[in-house]
């Protein structure tokens, strides 16, 4: 391919002045930037009593196990979708995709291949250290939840994108990306007045099929969404304080 190709511009020349890298997306558009949208800079106690009330409401999240099957409106799971789809991502990939289920006979899909997994796990595939952790949590192969809750939102992370032509092209930090998007998600949840679980059955690999994904999407998480039960329980944890994950400065 000659040098002058404008896709290839290996070989092109940095003008005086110019860091050699800034020639090598020259055959590309312009970046087009806007003003930064909606940003009012508010004053400082303003800021600390957000802060603490966010603080605070966020402080009273809890991953419950059991799930109400009172419905929920879609628009909910939308807002909740949306949020997520606010997180910044590596590139502006986005390489996040959502499947909201409510549909009853697809939930019971789920959670049978779900529990078919999870039973091999607990009682073969798990270490001692393994299932040592997972004690405190009182976890075992029976995910009611996942027929319980009026919704199961899968979260599934695009390992790749694919060109009309099928050519892959490369997502960049898509496991950071899509941990991200994934704590907008249970933010928005929580802050609406409903609870999930960030479930992770094990492994994920029969979701891509029963649901119609592609081969280059994983599964990641599965999370029902819905009112807790009014007889809810959670195990009772202690989160670290401040001073056990922060240090400030070197
Ligand atoms: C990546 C990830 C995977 C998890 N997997 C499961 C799971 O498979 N089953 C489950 O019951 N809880 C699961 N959890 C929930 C955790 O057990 C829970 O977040 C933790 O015990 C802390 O409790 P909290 O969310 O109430 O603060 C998972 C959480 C995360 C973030």
């Amino acid at each position: 391919m000659p040098e002058s190709d404008p896709v290839t511009p290996r070989g092109a020349v940095a003008a005086p002045d110019e860091p050699a890298y800034k020639a090598l997306t020259r055959h590309l558009p312009e970046p087009r930037f806007v003003p930064l949208p909606g940003y009012a800079r508010i004053d400082e106690a303003r800021m600390l009593a957000q802060a603490e009330t966010f603080y605070q409401t966020m402080a009273r999240r809890r991953t419950t196990r059991h799930f109400s099957t009172d419905p929920v409106p879609r628009r909910l799971i939308e807002l909740a979708i949306l949020t997520a789809g606010t997180a910044p991502s590596g590139a502006h990939r986005q390489p996040w995709r959502f499947v909201a289920i409510d549909d009853p006979t697809l939930k019971a899909r789920v959670r049978a291949a779900a529990e078919e997994e999870e039973l091999k796990t607990y009682s073969e595939r798990m270490t001692d250290e393994w299932r040592e952790a997972l004690h405190p949590l009182g976890t075992d192969h029976v995910k009611a939840h996942l027929t319980d809750a009026p919704w199961l939102v899968v979260l599934f992370a695009e390992k790749y994108g694919l060109r009309p032509d099928g050519s892959h092209r490369k997502n960049y930090y898509v496991d950071e990306s899509v941990g991200i998007a994934a704590g907008l998600f249970v933010a928005a949840i929580h802050v609406m007045g409903l609870v999930t679980l960030t479930h992770t059955p094990n492994p994920m690999g029969f979701l891509r099929d029963a649901l119609c994904r592609g081969t280059n999407e994983k599964a990641v998480l599965v999370m029902p969404v819905g009112y807790p039960r009014p007889d809810a329980q959670v195990p009772d944890l202690a989160r670290l304080p401040l001073e056990a994950i922060v240090q400030w400065n070197a």
